[in-house]
């Protein structure tokens, strides 16, 4: 299925149009009271986003208590740690919402990372209704690429690309073997609605290559998120579209 772009003048404008996006989903999909399983990633990215969900009108507006936060990734840090994709969103976002602590199901970077993949796929199986491919189905999954292509923590060449019957696993950085626990690729294709977040001029090769489904593209683990219904969104600003031009794929 051919991705959706939608371009941004700034990561600014990118942040606003997302947020009032979430505000609208969750609106929609709690009406019956549901809740509304949303997947954060990670890194440097989304953090202008996750700060504007915690200013008005967001933050008013949003119906935070029937919203349940997960992450797509985390690195095996305590979360005070300056890598903690959760201490991030803390700071960023948490902080200013007041979410219940029921509502944010994070990854224990600090417990033994086996151990830990094991329990978050438990609690992700335990709050996040499935569909009838028998995978958890999020509602919402936010994803980063990095220049190299990964998304979430599935690096290329690895092993955990192959994983198609565990909802996470643990992974590991290929340059500083730092290690992560990062949701499959089966659960991330299986989400109602994904969105990959890129800004920036150092973000432009590879968004182009995807995109434009160069040579290798399905190589990168960006490129292998094919959305197992509907369109993956990518979210750009000028500087990571600056490669595409109207002969895309
Ligand atoms: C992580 C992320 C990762 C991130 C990309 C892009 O834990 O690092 O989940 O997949 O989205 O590396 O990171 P930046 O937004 O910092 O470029």
């Amino acid at each position: 299925m051919r991705p959706i772009i939608r371009l941004f003048s700034s990561p600014e404008k990118l942040a606003d149009s997302v947020a009032a996006d979430l505000t609208e989903a969750i609106k929609q999909k709690t009406q019956t009271g549901e809740a509304f399983h949303l997947v954060l990633s990670g890194g440097s990215t989304p953090e202008i986003l996750y700060r504007r969900l915690a200013r008005p009108p967001y933050r008013e507006l949003i119906r935070w208590q029937h919203l349940h936060l997960y992450w797509g990734d985390e690195r095996c840090v305590p979360p005070g740690h300056s890598d903690s994709n959760y201490g991030m969103t803390r700071r960023a976002l948490l902080n200013a919402i007041g979410l219940a602590e029921n509502n944010i199901h994070r990854i224990r970077g600090e417990d033994k990372p086996l151990e830990e993949a094991r329990r978050y796929a438990g609690e992700i199986e335990k709050n996040v209704p499935k569909n009838e491919s028998g995978w958890p189905r999020f509602d919402w999954i936010f994803l980063g690429v990095g220049t190299d292509g990964h998304t979430a923590s599935l690096f290329p060449d690895s092993q955990v690309l192959r994983i198609d019957d565990k909802i996470c696993a643990v992974s590991t950085h290929p340059s500083t073997g730092q290690k992560r626990i990062t949701l499959t690729l089966p659960v991330i294709n299986n989400a109602a609605r994904l969105s990959f977040f890129a800004t920036g001029e150092k973000k432009k090769e590879v968004v182009s290559m995807i995109l434009k489904r160069e040579p290798g593209y399905h190589n990168l683990p960006a490129g292998l998120i094919q959305p197992a219904s509907g369109n993956v969104e990518f979210c750009l600003d000028n500087g990571a579209a600056s490669l595409l031009t109207e002969t895309l794929e």
